[in-house]
């Protein structure tokens, strides 16, 4: 049973927190939006990740968020907001913007567009950019923490940075336990892979990082979009070794080696598929939506056996699979520590 909401106890500094686990009814929903006002962090379920929260408008409670994941401040934070009217206050939404947003919103887009003058999202937040990302979470618990608050909040996946992102409320507690006040527990995320980040700030739309929603979808409205260069550090989850588990990532097996576990995809197993130490597979019928879901939570399980590398099956690059393969090459890039 969760507790009622009482007097909120928040600590502002990262030495140690108590970090609770609440069952995300309405109680706890409301205290978790309690912990938010008072400069506190918590973490809540989206329909794609885990995120962990913080107020916008708070640049304390934001460079707490940032050292509790361990995330670089020049990476900045996406704020999560009600809807449209709300997202319009924080910045200058162009009419392919708005065509976007309202085609796609609530759900697992993220726009980039120039940040309106005030504060609401702090400049730490944006990490000095003068865009910032905004995004309208289906989610109901997320939802409803935001209807309780009357700021935006911001919230990386819920993960140590660099680490494979929180699918649900157990994952947040093994990479941040003691670093957060709370931790909403709304059962898994259905979606499974971060938002689509497309970028309206300058004259074309680009696509950022793809993700929950496949770029075709989105090309149905924008047109074509260009992609971010690869040189480019606006998008630093675009860039390097990121989403990483603990073992190597090896991709498109067509045969399994000695000490690996096996990430598997389809009906069809790679050569050897007997000789892994562990063997999940992400959609036994070859379903992108269900390996999307799975993705996360598989790689994480397989860590846990200790192998050299984790081999994944060949994976479509098409709908989902585009995303898909994008955090699996990440998490496969070389490590600088
Ligand atoms: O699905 C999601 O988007 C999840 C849930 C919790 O909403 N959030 C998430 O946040 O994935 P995070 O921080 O792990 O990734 C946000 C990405 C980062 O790569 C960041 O660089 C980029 O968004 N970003 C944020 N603000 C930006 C801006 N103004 N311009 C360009 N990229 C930005
Ligand atoms: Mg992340």
């Amino acid at each position: 049973m969760a507790k009622a909401a009482g007097p909120v106890n928040v600590t502002r500094d990262n030495g140690s927190k108590q970090t609770r686990i609440l069952r995300a009814d309405a109680a706890a929903i409301a205290e978790a939006a309690s912990v938010l006002r008072a400069g506190g962090l918590t973490a809540f379920p989206t329909e794609t990740v885990y995120g962990l929260g913080a107020r916008a408008d708070d640049p304390p409670a934001v460079a707490a968020l940032y050292a509790a994941k361990g995330r670089p401040s020049f990476n900045p934070l996406i704020a999560h907001v009600r809807d449209l009217e709300a997202a319009k206050r924080l910045g200058e939404f162009s009419e392919a913007a708005l065509e976007l947003a309202k085609k796609f919103w609530p759900g697992p887009l993220t726009i980039v567009v120039k940040a309106s003058g005030n504060d609401a999202v702090c400049e730490l937040a944006r990490a000095g950019l003068d865009t910032v990302a905004t995004r309208v979470p289906s989610h109901e618990v997320a939802q409803a923490l935001l209807a309780e608050v009357d700021f935006p909040i911001v919230a990386p996946s819920a993960n140590r940075s660099g680490h494979v992102s929180p699918t649900n409320a157990q994952h947040v507690a093994d990479d941040l336990s003691g670093k957060l006040d709370l931790i909403l527990d709304g059962g898994s995320s259905e979606g499974g892979i971060e938002s689509t980040i497309v970028d309206f700030s300058g004259d074309t739309p680009r696509l950022l990082r793809s993700g929950g929603i496949p770029r075709a979808a989105i090309e149905k409205i924008t047109g074509t979009l260009v992609a971010a260069s690869k040189s480019e550090v606006s998008a630093p989850g675009m860039m390097a070794s990121h989403y990483a588990p603990r073992a190597r990532i090896r991709l498109d097996v067509r045969d399994v080696r000695e000490n690996e576990a096996l990430l598997a995809f389809g009906p069809k197993l790679p050569a050897n598929a007997n000789t892994a130490r562990k063997v999940l597979n992400l959609s036994e019928s070859g379903d992108l939506t269900e390996a999307a879901s799975n993705l996360y939570a598989h790689l994480r399980a397989l860590d846990l056996v200790n192998a050299h590398s984790i081999a994944v099956a060949p994976i479509p690059n098409e709908g989902l699979g585009e995303a898909i393969r994008d955090r699996l090459q990440r998490a496969a890039a070389p490590r600088d520590a």
